[in-house]
């Protein structure tokens, strides 16, 4: 068993399955002798970035937070797993050249008309009728990753076929 710590970052659209897969995986690592932390999207904007809204700057500022505590803790043998939507290539590739520990980019891939349709918290719907504006996907961009370790389709595969790709590639480079 590995004792280094890393970072596992989560990127995809709103109803992705980001949240799902980091929850699913935690119990999993934990099994495996890990020091686990999660940073998801939604609970960092309740308390590390309270105040910030979603234009591009106060993503980036959110991003940016999120990537030099998961940085923090993974230098001291924590896994940091980060499930925000992180739309912007540039930004993670910013955290990922600052990280001094193996950073593992995973793209929770589905196609906007699988989220659209869940809508699990509603916001898909409140996006289209204008009452949500700059919403990712309908009138926000999302840059998808050139080259993530991992690309999981969760539009059609199951949290568990998911889960499965991203420890197969955890313990190929000996991180689990
Ligand atoms: S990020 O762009 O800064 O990475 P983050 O993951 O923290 O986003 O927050 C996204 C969550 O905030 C979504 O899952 C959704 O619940 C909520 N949200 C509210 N407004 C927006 C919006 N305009 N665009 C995207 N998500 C939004």
């Amino acid at each position: 068993m590995s004792d280094k710590g890393f970072i596992l970052w989560f990127t995809g659209l709103s109803g992705s399955g980001k949240s799902t897969l980091a929850t699913y995986l935690i119990p999993i690592l934990k099994e495996a002798g890990k020091k686990v932390e999660l940073l998801d999207g939604d609970e960092v904007r309740e308390n590390l970035s309270k105040g910030l809204g979603f234009s591009k700057e106060d993503r980036d500022t959110n991003i940016g937070r999120i990537g030099y505590v998961a940085n923090l803790l993974a230098r001291n043998g924590v896994v940091s797993i980060t499930a925000a939507i992180s739309p912007y290539r540039d930004v993670r590739d910013g955290v990922r050249a600052k990280a001094q520990v193996p950073f593992v980019e995973v793209y929770t891939e589905s196609p906007l008309s699988v989220v659209e349709e869940r809508d699990t918290k509603g916001l898909y719907k409140k996006a289209r009728a204008g009452i949500i504006k700059q919403f990712t996907g309908i009138s926000d961009p999302y840059e998808e990753p050139l080259k993530a370790e991992v690309v999981v389709h969760t539009g059609s595969e199951s949290i568990e076929e998911s889960a499965k790709k991203i420890l197969a590639y955890l313990k190929s480079k000996g991180l689990v």
